[in-house]
Order: C-alpha cells, then structure tokens, then sequence
C-alpha cells in the first residue's frame, strides 16, 4: 500500500494526514507533535478550526527538535465561507499562514462551495447571511495564493461532482483534490471515479465517522463500532478503526483522522501492514448507505449547497 499518492501537479500527499478539527487549544500542540514522532507527515487545518496558531507551535516544536524539516511535511488550511470574494483569498491564506507562523503551505482549499456575506457569522442561521459569491471568482483568488508563492497547490471540499467539473472547466490551474466525507457509511465510490477520471485526488474527511458523536438522534452509526468489523479486527489483529482507515487508503482515498489521543494517533497510524480478504472489502462495501456525519441540511436552499444531487 502507496504511503504518498502523486498529484496532478507533481507534488505528493501522504494518504495518512491529522485531523484537528475540534482539537482543542491545550491539546492540539502536543497532538501535532505525536503525531509528527509516530510518522505523520501531513496535518490538515483550516481557518475556521480556530486553532491553526497551536498547531504551529507544535509543528515548530518538531522543526526545532530536528525531527523534521519544514519540507518534510504536507499542510493544508482552508478558506472559510465568509470570505468567498477575490480580493479576500490572499489576506485569508496570509492570515492563516501568520498564525501557523509558515512562508507557505502545501495546499489550500475552498472548505465550502457556499460563501456567506463577510459580516454574517462564521455559521448564519438563516438565508440573510448568505453571499451568492461564486466559487469560479473565489478560484481566481486561489490561483494567485499559486502565483505569491503561499501554497503550493490549491483544491477544493465538499464540491460535488458538477462543481468539480465546473472550476475544471474554467481554471487556470487545476484543483489537486476536492476533500470530502468519506467512510464506510459514505464511500463516494461514484465521486472517487470522476475526480479519478479528472486527475483528482478524493482526501476523505471524518474517516472514523465522528465516533464521538455516536447515539445522537438521526446520526450515522459509525462503523468502527459495528460488531462484525470489531471482529474482522481481531482476524488481523487491528481495530476497527485501523480495518476502516486500511479499506479507505485502499479505495485510493487520502485519510485524515483526527485524534488527540496519543495512542489512537499511534493506531490511526499503524494500518500499513495488512490487507483485507475479498469478503471483508465487500462486507464494508455493503456498509453503504450515502449517510452523512456533515450533512449541513442548514444550507440546503443555498444556491452552492453541494448535497442536492447524487454525487
Ligand atoms: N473539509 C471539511 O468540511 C471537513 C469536515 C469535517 C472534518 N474535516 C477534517 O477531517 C478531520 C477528521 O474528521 P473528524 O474529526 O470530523 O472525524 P473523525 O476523524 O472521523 O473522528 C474523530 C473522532 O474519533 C475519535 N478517534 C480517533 N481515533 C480513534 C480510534 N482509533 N478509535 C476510536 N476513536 C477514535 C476522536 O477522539 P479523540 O480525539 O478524543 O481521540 C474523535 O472524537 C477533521 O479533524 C478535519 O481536519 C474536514
């Protein structure tokens, strides 16, 4: 199993990335650097995680201890919905880069393809705070963070398939991966298959299907607690979660499990060393359902919302 897969620029990701979103101050510092010393070479941060300056810290840490170089390791942030307008990408990147205290960052993405109005909140609850800002304007700003020299590649998350092709069609510079859910409740198959087809790579967020929010009304049960994938593991002597984030690597998917347990960063981690039988991939096949953890239904009438359409 590939350890890093070739984007369409010629840079490289690696399949296995942190995820810090709800890493809380306090804790995400020392996540980074666990994860950093276990292996990881790739974190993803976003604007709107609100603690991009903590997980700097913790990547310093590393950068000051020899264990890495700032080259060595992958970094993603993303732009946030209010900021959708061209002129604003740029100071958004430089702010996010500010505080990870960075020269540049290897990808930045469009978090969302629905902008919100610059002076709504960060989550608007209702139709008055959105922005009909298109994305394709948005774009143009991202192509000139290439152009500064801020990042290194630009992508986008949770654009569905005609949006994909819509900034395909209209770019400059093409988009390296479009970051969404995915896991076994969710496993964009459909969607894996276009970006493929385009040469774009699918990085699959909440790969572990938020275990923390399991038994809330209406959530997805997550498949790392179902019984029969408790008991695959043990065939292989791995977790659940290890037999999840293994089938996701091996649909050609980038995983970015977010933990600040050290010993779940160590795990999440350790999924190189086997590979699952036929009946096992077709059992977490059959756990399909096209249930989302990050369905955001809140913005289902904006003209963006990307969910109204099969994939
Ligand atoms: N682009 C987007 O719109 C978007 C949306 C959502 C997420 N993301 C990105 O994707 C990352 C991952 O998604 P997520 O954080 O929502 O969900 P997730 O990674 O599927 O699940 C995280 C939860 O699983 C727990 N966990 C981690 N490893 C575990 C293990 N081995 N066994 C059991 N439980 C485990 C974590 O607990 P502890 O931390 O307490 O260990 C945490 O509560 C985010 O952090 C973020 O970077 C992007």
């Amino acid at each position: 199993m590939a350890r890093v897969l070739k984007l369409n620029n010629g840079t490289q990701i690696p399949v296995v990335g942190l995820g810090t979103y709800k890493s809380p101050p306090g804790q995400v510092q020392q996540a980074v650097k666990d994860a950093v010393s276990v292996g990881y070479r790739h974190i993803d941060c976003a604007w709107f995680y609100e603690n991009e300056a903590e997980v700097g810290e913790g990547l310093h840490a590393k950068i000051a201890d020899g264990t890495i170089k700032r080259s060595d390791v992958f970094i993603t942030s993303k732009i946030w919905n209010n900021h959708h307008a061209k002129e604003k990408v740029v100071p958004m990147l430089k702010d996010s880069l500010s505080k990870l205290k960075l020269d540049y960052v290897d990808l930045y993405l469009v978090h969302w393809p629905m902008g919100f109005k610059e002076t709504a909140p960060s989550l608007p609850t209702d139709a008055s705070g959105y922005s009909d800002v298109d994305y394709l304007e948005t774009w143009e700003g991202m192509e000139e963070c290439v152009r500064l020299g801020l990042t290194k590649s630009i992508g986008l998350s949770n654009f569905n398939s005609e949006q994909v092709e819509r900034v395909v069609t209209n770019c400059k510079i093409k988009p390296v991966v479009n970051q969404v859910e995915v896991n076994p409740n969710i496993n964009q198959k459909k969607l894996i298959k276009f970006c493929k087809d385009r040469d774009i790579v699918v990085v699959g967020f909440c790969p572990l299907g938020r275990s923390n929010y399991a038994g809330r009304p209406g959530f997805p049960s997550p498949t790392i607690h179902d019984p029969e994938v408790i008991k695959m593991g043990e065939k292989y002597n791995k977790t659940a979660a290890q037999v999840v984030l293994n089938y996701l690597v091996s649909l050609g998917v980038v995983v970015i499990p977010k933990s600040v347990t050290k010993s779940r960063i160590e795990e999440n981690f350790d999924i190189f060393d086997f590979s699952l039988d036929k009946n096992d991939v077709a059992y977490l096949d059959s756990c399909n359902k096209n249930e989302r953890c990050s369905p955001q239904t809140a913005y289902k009438d904006h003209k963006y919302f990307p969910f109204s359409i099969e994939f």
